[in-house]
């Protein structure tokens, strides 16, 4: 038997199975027929009148028509033919599913009589359908510590084909850490699980994508992929590290607290939680190391202050930890700088306070300087002010000595304040200063020095004793006992005077006194000398000469030298009666032993018993007569005359005069006519000039010739007795008011020209014994001076 349709090898692959089937039929009912999935519309399945053994004619008239019994109709009999079409395009996996093997069950029913054929048909799978994954991208969290060998499962892909047609084995794209091993379910399926071939590291990478294919045993084989993506979970399998194995940092010492130092940085390779790491000191640096580190951020300050002088580096060590325990560890080296924050600081070792002033070099004082800085920081220099006597010198090391430069003098200065100033070079400078007051102690190196070199002391006669007549003072520029003074009477070289009797000091403060009454007119004057003496030691002292002039009190009256008043007989002088108004009857002579003022004498007429006969001219104690004598007039005349000196009190003598009027007296008593005076008196004045001019020039050569001669003489006495050269007393000129001293007029005083204005006259009077040659010249004159020296000769 041969079908229509059997010409491809499936056809005939149909065929044969047909016929089996009818074999099969005959001995059952049913009758199978198969044909591949997929077939086209309109493929003549089978042609039933043969197969059923029916006649084309019988299927129209029995109405045979296909029941699918609720299944899809896949089928339409042609009855004419007798064909059996399929009718749509069958697909296995949507009519079967999975169901293995896929029959179709319909009956081709007859009428006429009712007949009933079962018929299968199966529909065999051919490979339409590619494995399919159920998603585009698989995830897997892997942790890095997985093992090689573990396994991981993966999802199947699906496909709908069956038998060979499904999956049939998986593969992987080629990496270094997975293989994917294929392995069968009972049911037959394949699923795939992924093997770990090598270890993962994170760190190195930290993910990975693999494409996972899925084969099937198609022919051809077909095909479908997904992609899985790989995260390799992070474990602690790092140990945290430091950037630097090693930090060095320079903090200057003054840096204030908190400020920052450093930062340290350690890296941890994990990820996340692991990769925290903790800082914290380790070791180092000692307890009261002044850091604090920050454990998150690495930070590392200054909790303290730093001190270069004590401390001047740091050493630490500096661990981080990471969540899992593990560590790792830096050196930190901090070097302090140093700064100038230490001033230089001055140590007085030994101090005198109090040096001699004449010392030539003294110690005062020996002191060390310190700076803790270093560098020029630490140098110091020393120096004291400019103007100061004092030298620094530098001893050892930081040791120096403030010495004098050379003897000091108390009296100029007496203190010092030194002030040393150490300074150190450091930026900015610091600087420290002492100050030291020596004294300048006293040494007796000055003599006591008198306000003057020579006082005069004037004291009046008749003083009271112990008078107060002056102070004399000294100074001493040294302090203490060596310038403590005292005032001494040094002995006098005069043997005459009895100084310690007549004078005293205070020995403290130098006043004289006088001890007793002083007498001018027995002592005018007497000096002394006076010493100071200081108490130092040596003892120095100096001298000074004391004069002290005493001065004339009116403690003495006129005394009348002529005429003498305690003769027995009284003096009587003798007046012509023939005599012109104006006759020199006699010459009151007086001294005074005062002086000066006291002296000063004057003459008056107190009494007489004709009043108006006689005059006393009051300077120079000349009575004479006023008028021409009568006969009437008495002979016997007594005057009272006083003799008065200008002291204040003034004190007075009186004098008694007899004078008697005689008759007849001879003629070289007489006094010569009046010249007259006016037309000789131009005469006059030449001749008193030239009078004058020769007067002095022979007095002059007079005076020469004389001292000449008095010193020949006085060498001669000399030689013959041991008696002094005295001029001879008495000697009194006469005519003068002033009889100062005792009445003994001096040597040079007897040859002075002398000019009275008494007589009117205008003449002179010279001393007749000592020039003889003038008088000479005018006989008249020398006449008329006669009775004058006569007077003065009286007592000579
Ligand atoms: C699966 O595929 C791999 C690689 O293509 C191959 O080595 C292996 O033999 C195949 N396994 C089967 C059962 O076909
Ligand atoms: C030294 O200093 C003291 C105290 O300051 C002061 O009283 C004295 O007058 C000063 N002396 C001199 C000489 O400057
Ligand atoms: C009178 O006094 C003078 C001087 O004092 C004396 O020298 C003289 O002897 C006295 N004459 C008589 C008589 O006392």
């Amino acid at each position: 038997m041969e079908t229509t349709l059997a010409k491809t090898p499936e056809k005939r692959q149909v065929v044969f199975m047909a016929m089996l089937l009818l074999l099969w039929e005959s001995g059952s009912e049913a009758i199978r027929y198969s044909i591949p999935e997929e077939t086209k519309t309109g493929y003549l399945v089978a042609n039933l009148d043969k197969d059923l053994g029916l006649r084309v004619e019988e299927l129209v008239i029995r109405g045979a028509r296909i029941h699918h019994r609720g299944n899809k109709e896949l089928l339409q009999l042609d009855a004419e033919t007798g064909n059996l079409f399929l009718k749509e395009k069958p697909d296995r996996e949507e009519l079967c599913g999975v169901t293995e093997p896929c029959l179709l069950h319909f009956q081709l029913i007859l009428e006429n009589p009712v007949q009933f054929f079962q018929t299968d048909l199966q529909l065999t799978d051919i490979n339409d359908h590619s494995p399919e994954f159920p998603h585009r991208e698989m995830l897997l969290k892997i942790p890095e510590s997985a093992q090689p060998g573990t396994v991981f499962p993966l999802k199947a892909a699906q496909d709908s084909d069956i038998g060979n047609n499904a999956v049939q084995n998986y593969t992987v794209s080629s990496n270094l850490h997975f293989h994917v091993v294929t392995h069968s379910r009972a049911d037959g399926r394949k699923y795939p699980e992924l093997v770990l071939d090598k270890a993962l590291d994170r760190e190195e990478q930290p993910e990975l994508t693999l494409t996972l294919t899925a084969v099937d045993g198609g022919s051809p084989p077909r095909s479908g992929a997904t992609t899985v993506r790989i995260e390799v979970v992070d474990i602690n399998d790092n140990a945290p590290q430091f950037v630097q194995s090693l930090y060095e940092v320079q903090v200057p010492e003054n840096s204030p607290v908190d400020a920052l130092v450093l930062i340290v940085s350690a890296r941890d390779l994990d990820a996340g939680i692991h990769g925290n790491v903790v800082y914290s000191l380790f070791q180092g640096g000692g307890a009261s190391q002044p850091f604090v580190i920050d454990e998150v951020t690495g930070e590392i300050r200054l909790k303290g202050a730093l001190d270069f002088e004590t401390t001047p580096f740091y050493n630490m060590e500096i661990i981080a930890t990471d969540s899992g325990g593990f560590s790792g560890k830096c050196s930190v080296t901090i070097q302090v700088l140093d700064v100038n924050d230490n001033a230089p600081k001055l140590a007085i070792s030994s101090l005198t306070k109090s040096i001699p002033e004449n010392a030539p070099e003294a110690v005062v004082a020996v002191y060390s300087v310190s700076d803790p800085d270093s560098g020029d920081n630490g140098k110091m220099v020393c120096s004291i002010q400019n103007d100061l006597p004092f030298l620094l010198k530098p001893t050892f090391e930081n040791y120096y000595t403030l010495v004098t430069e050379g003897p000091l003098d108390r009296e100029s200065r007496a203190e010092y304040n030194i002030t040393i100033t150490v300074t150190d070079l450091g930026t900015p400078r610091l600087t420290a200063q002492h100050t030291i007051t020596v004294q300048v102690s006293d040494v007796n190196d000055n003599a006591p020095a008198f306000t003057q070199t020579s006082y005069t002391l004037f004291v009046q006669e008749n003083n009271s004793p112990a008078l107060h007549i002056g102070t004399i003072s000294a100074t001493d520029s040294d302090s203490g006992s060596n310038a403590l003074i005292t005032y001494s009477l040094l002995p006098t070289h005069d043997p005459q005077l009895a100084l310690s009797s007549l004078i005293s000091i205070n020995a403290d403060n130098g006043q004289l006194f006088v001890l007793r009454a002083l007498d001018y007119e027995a002592l005018q004057t007497f000096e002394f000398r006076v010493g100071a003496t200081d108490q130092g030691s040596p003892v120095l002292s100096s001298q000074a000469l004391v004069r002290v002039l005493v001065l004339d009190a009116n403690d003495n009256a006129p005394f009348v030298l002529y005429p003498l008043q305690n003769a027995s007989v009284p003096y009587t002088e003798l007046l012509p009666r023939a005599a012109e108004p104006g006759y020199l009857i006699t010459k009151l002579v007086a001294v005074d032993r005062d002086s000066g003022q006291n002296a000063w004498l004057s003459f008056q007429l107190l009494k007489a018993t004709e009043p108006g006969l006689f005059t006393v001219w009051a300077h120079n104690g000349e009575v004479r007569t006023s008028r021409l004598l009568s006969e009437r007039d008495a002979p016997k005349h007594r005057l009272l005359l006083l003799v008065k000196d200008n002291g204040d009190p003034p004190r007075s003598a009186s004098v008694t005069l007899h004078v008697l009027v005689v008759d007849g007296f001879s003629q070289p008593y007489l006094p010569l006519p009046e010249v007259a005076p006016n037309p000789e008196h131009q005469n006059d004045l030449l001749t008193l000039y030239l009078v004058i001019a020769l007067a002095s020039v022979s007095s002059l050569f007079l005076l020469s010739v004389l001292l000449f001669l008095g010193m020949r003489l006085c060498r001669r006495a000399r030689a013959a007795s041991l008696s002094g050269c005295s001029v001879p007393e008495g000697h009194f000129p006469g005519h003068l008011v002033d009889v100062s001293g005792a009445g003994t007029l001096s040597q040079s005083y007897e040859y002075e020209v002398c000019l009275t204005g008494d007589t009117g006259t205008g003449e002179f009077k010279f001393l007749k014994p000592m020039i003889p040659q003038l008088l000479l010249q005018d006989p008249g004159r020398e006449i008329k001076e006669k009775p004058h020296f006569r007077n003065s000769f009286v007592f000579s």
